[in-house]
This record gives structure tokens, C-alpha cells and sequence, in this order.
């Protein structure tokens, strides 16, 4: 193996024994090596002593397997998946015995659909298209025609799913892909589990990845746990939240658990307050059936912006293991506490018209498909408090809307001032409060605020500057995309990175008042598209003496 440069790699040859790394493994990053990957150096990699020990790829591509994608035409399909499965592909991470099934109601050819998935693949995916990783793919593309309630489409499944074990070589493993609403999994589960698919057999596995939401409150998420645990043993379902599967989520813990420096100062004795926040620039923009009557805490704060919260507070885990890294989030969860005052400590907004850069939008309420009165926030802002030694005081501010100033996700941790400062008060005015900032996107990297001396003058002038580190500058691979690093992982059977039942149903319990409460509220406060969202939201921190920051 050598060290080359990004892209270059082919599919390992049919005949490279590379063993499946099927073990319920513990999460460890993907490698950082792009190798080429010929027949004869992956086959070495294995045997040769020499091979670099640093890397970490070849323990990591799948084993003969399949993927059966339900919604295969849907956005989420187009724009992610299909492209993520190419470039697991193109980076030499998928096996040669591989299979992709799309199954639709639509009346397609296999010709057709192929057209359609190599489309979806150019026009979105992240490495080159290449002729020739497309040929080996569309070589074991699939599609069935049919419907959710028709057994037979099934019975075609069952078929297919076999011809491509017999001619693919994948060996009865296959994970389903549920990219469907959930008002469709019992069906899509009940379907699987008649036509004998759904069921692990002779030594061969079979997994089912559920998109989220995972229902819209506690009671109807422990309703749809119950109906896809009748069919798959729990081990196998892996619910997707893809913020997880994004590079600079993880590095959160590099961050924090692989150096020595922040780690004593991460607690209540040195941070104020913690802002978290995922703003997008983009309106409702063609998902009004999905989005409206769900709304941006449902559809952000229950999974993404908690799953955040959870990694930034949480305490050490023993390992990097899907059961210590779940005890550990599972703590931080079950610890939270809603601010008594709900009115003063929630805020919900809607956007109105304004602008998006330099485009002129339209309102929500005027959106295609959105329900003129609907009362749905495209804006909401919480206060959340972590009842434990390490946090207690400290509260964790999360936020998140649609059509706002642009599109950032980050984690601020903003610290006390220093508890004496030996300046002129006139000297510190443009010093702020010292904050670390984890630029989960775009940009991404991390950011440390702290005061420094104005150059020259005669005063001790101190005011806030910026240390960057960027992912862009420091490293010369680029990060892949959160589907191709979460799609792999079901692949290889590695847990870590999925919410278990239990972390979905805490963040349920923690939302449920708030949406209870807030949907006695009526219409949510506009907010012109384009700004940073509603007043109300900026009186929220302002009672509690903060300023939200502006990324
Ligand atoms: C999804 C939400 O989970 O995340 C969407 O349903 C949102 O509403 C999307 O637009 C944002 O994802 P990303 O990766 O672009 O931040």
C-alpha cells in the first residue's frame, strides 16, 4: 500500500479474499490513507508485514453484502444515498459481490432505473464520476416494481435478493433501507418478515436502517420500536441520525478526549453557557408534506441538536463501544432538566418573506403545499439544563430554523470571564467572553475566542481575536459525506455511531412538554427570511443576560 492521492482507488479484484469485519466492533475513525487498492497490493495488505500500519481501510470495507433501498426515488435517495453508495464504491470500500435494490411503485425497466440511480449519482456525488467503479456497480443494480401492500412485489424481492446471492455472490446478507415515512415501516417490516427476509439465516445477516423521524412523540416512538422489534432482533435495526455520521461531530471527542487541555476546564467551574446551533439558509423547500405539522424541533432538536448536546456534556465513555458510548449519552439525557417557565425559556418562530442571499422568498404560510394557517415553527429555541455535578448552572442553549441569515451548524462553549481583570475598564470593552466553537459546518474545524493587546497605542487595549483551526488547511482528504461513513457502518455491522431506543425515546420525553405547551400557543412570531429569527428568541437569552452569538 502507498500513500496516493485521493480517488485512486478501484475495487479490490473478486479474487482478494478481504474479510468482512462483521464484529459488533468498537467505533474507530475511518482511515485517513485513500490507497489504491489493485488486486495484488489488497491481497498483500493482508500478508505483508510491511504494510503500513497506519492504515486503517482495509479492516473497514464491507463483506459480500446487499442493500435494498425502500423509497428509492424520494430526495433523500436522489441526493444522499444513492450518491454515498457510489462513492463507498469509488473509494474501494465495498465488495465486488455487492447489490443495490430499488424497489417503487413506478413501472421502470432495471434499464430504467439504472439510468436514473447513474443520473442521481453524477449530478450529486462527492469523488469522480468514474466509467469504470460505475460499471461494477450497475453490474449488481436491481429493481422491483410494486407497492407496500402487495405481497407479491415482496415475493419478487425474495427472488431477487436470492438471484443476487446465486449470481452476485452476497451471501444472504442484505440491509434494508426504510427512506419511507413511518407511518409505512409496520407495513414495509410486516411484508419482510412473511416473505422470510427479514430473519437472520445460516450464518448470514440481515439489518434494516430506519431514517428518522422515529415517530412524533414518546407514545407513537415506542409504538414503532414495538412493531419493528416483532420482526428484527433489536441488534439489527440501526436508526440513522446523520448529524452522528458527520466528521466534525466525531472529532467532538477527539477534541475532548484525546487531549489534555480542554478537558479541566469543561465544567461548571470555568463554562457559563453552551449555544448549539444548527441554522439553515434553505425554506421548507419541497418537503411541505413531510415538514409541515412536524416543524423544526421534531424535525432538528429531538435527534440532531440533543445527539450534540449529549457529546459535548457527556462524561468520558470506557471505550469508543456502541454500549459505553450509548451509557454515557443515555446519562447526560436522562439528566436533563426543562426550564420550569416554558413561556420565558422556549421560542418558536415562522418565517415570512425576505430575502435568501440575493433571491427574493416567499412566507412559509405561502409555500407550495403548506396549509395557509398552519401554526407550524420553521424556528424554535430552548434552554435545557444538565442536572449533574459537572453542569449544573450551566445552561445549554439549542436552536434552530429555517431560512435564517445562513447555513452553519455549531457547538459554542463560552467560558466566564476571568475573575479579575487589571485593566482600564475603558481598555476591555471589545473584550468578550473567551468561547470554543466547534464548526461542525460549513468550514469545518474549530475556533478559540480570547482577548489579545491591540498593537501599539499606549493603553493596554484588549480585544477578542480568533485562533482557527480548519479541516480544509490541516488535512488534504476531504471528509466524506455522514450517509457514506453511516451506510458502511450498517455494512460492517458497527454500532456506535446509531441512537439506541433509548436515547430516541429520552429525547422524546425531553420535547413532549415543550410541544405540549407550545401548541397552546397559536400562531408562532414571524420572523423576516434571511435575518436571524424571531424577537422572541433574542429576549429568551436576554432575561438570562446572554446574547445569541453570530456565526
Ligand atoms: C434533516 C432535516 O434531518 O437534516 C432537514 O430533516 C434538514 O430538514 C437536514 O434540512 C439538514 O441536514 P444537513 O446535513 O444539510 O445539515
Amino acid at each position: 500500500l502507498r500513500r496516493s492521492a485521493p480517488w485512486t482507488s478501484t475495487y479490490p479484484s473478486p479474487s482478494v479474499s478481504v474479510q468482512p469485519s462483521d464484529e459488533r466492533s468498537s467505533f474507530a475513525p475511518s482511515g485517513s490513507y485513500e490507497t489504491v487498492s489493485t488486486a495484488s497490493n489488497a491481497a498483500d495488505a493482508w500478508t505483508n508485514p510491511l504494510r503500513d500500519p497506519r492504515d486503517l481501510r482495509l479492516p473497514r470495507i464491507a463483506g459480500p453484502c446487499s442493500i435494498v433501498i425502500f423509497g428509492v426515488t424520494g430526495d433523500l435517495s436522489r441526493k444522499k444515498l444513492l450518491p454515498a453508495i457510489y462513492d463507498l464504491a469509488n473509494r474501494g470500500l465495498l465488495p465486488p459481490s455487492f447489490g443495490l435494490t430499488g424497489f417503487a411503485r413506478r413501472d421502470w425497466t432495471e434499464d430504467h432505473f439504472k439510468d436514473f440511480v447513474k443520473e442521481n449519482v453524477q449530478a450529486h456525488c462527492r469523488t469522480p464520476f468514474k466509467e469504470s467503479t460505475w460499471k461494477q456497480l450497475a453490474a449488481g443494480i436491481r429493481f422491483v416494481q410494486g407497492t407496500f401492500d402487495d405481497p407479491k412485489a415482496f415475493e419478487r424481492l425474495s427472488d431477487t435478493v436470492a438471484e443476487l446471492d446465486r449470481d452476485r455472490g452476497t451471501r444472504g446478507n442484505h440491509a434494508f433501507y426504510m427512506s419511507v415515512p413511518p407511518r409505512a415501516f409496520p407495513q414495509v417490516s410486516r411484508q419482510l418478515a412473511d416473505c422470510g427476509l427479514a430473519k437472520s439465516d445460516k450464518g448470514a445477516w440481515r439489518r434494516v436502517i430506519i431514517e428518522k423521524p422515529f415517530g412524533h412523540d414518546l407514545a407513537s416512538a415506542k409504538e414503532l420500536d414495538r412493531v419493528v422489534s416483532e420482526v428484527f432482533d433489536p441488534s439489527s435495526v440501526f436508526r440513522i441520525d446523520h448529524y452522528l455520521g458527520k466528521e466534525t461531530v466525531q472529532n467532538m471527542l477527539a477534541l475532548r478526549f484525546a487531549n489534555a487541555m480542554y478537558e479541566p476546564i469543561w465544567n461548571n467551574n470555568y463554562v457559563d453557557h453552551v449555544q448549539i446551533t444548527m441554522a439553515e439558509d434553505i425554506g421548507v423547500a419541497g418537503r411541505a408534506g413531510y415538514y409541515d405539522g412536524i416543524g423544526a424541533a421534531r424535525d432538528i432538536i429531538q435527534n440532531h441538536l440533543l445527539q450534540l448536546m449529549a457529546l459535548t456534556a457527556m462524561e468520558e465513555p470506557v471505550s469508543f463501544s456502541a454500549a459505553d458510548l450509548t451509557a454515557e449519552k443515555t446519562k447526560v439525557l436522562s439528566a436533563v432538566r426543562l426550564p420550569k417557565d416554558l413561556a420565558a425559556h422556549t421560542a418558536r418562530g415562522q418565517y415570512a418573506a425576505g430575502w435568501q442571499g440575493s433571491h427574493e422568498v416567499v412566507g412559509y404560510l405561502d409555500e407550495k403545499g403548506i396549509n395557509p394557517a398552519s401554526t407550524t415553527e420553521t424556528y424554535a429555541a430552548i434552554r435545557l439544563d444538565v442536572d449533574t455535578r459537572r453542569w449544573a448552572g450551566v445552561p445549554f442553549y439549542l436552536r434552530t430554523g429555517k431560512r435564517l441569515g445562513k447555513r452553519v451548524t455549531e457547538i459554542a462553549v463560552i467560558f466566564k470571564r476571568a475573575p479579575h481583570l487589571p485593566f482600564e475598564t475603558t481598555a476591555t470593552k471589545e473584550l468578550g467572553k473567551n468561547a470554543i466553537v466547534i464548526r461542525v459546518q460549513p468550514d469545518e474545524g474549530v475556533t478559540m475566542r480570547f482577548g489579545a493587546k491591540v498593537p501599539g497605542g499606549t493603553s493596554m487595549e484588549v480585544r477578542d481575536v480568533s485562533m482557527d483551526f480548519g479541516y480544509g488547511r490541516s488535512f488534504t482528504e476531504s471528509s466524506p459525506e455522514a450517509y457514506e461513513r453511516l451506510i458502511l457502518d450498517v455494512l460492517l455491522g458497527d454500532p456506535p455511531l446509531f441512537p439506541t431506543t433509548r436515547e430516541v425515546e429520552l429525547s422524546w420525553q425531553i420535547l413532549d412538554p415543550i410541544e405540549e405547551f407550545w401548541s397552546t400557543l397559536g400562531q408562532p412570531q414571524p420572523y423576516r427570511s434571511g435575518t436571524w429569527g424571531p424577537q422572541e428568541a433574542t429576549e429568551m437569552l436576554a432575561r438570562d443576560g446572554h446574547r445569541w452569538r453570530m456565526p
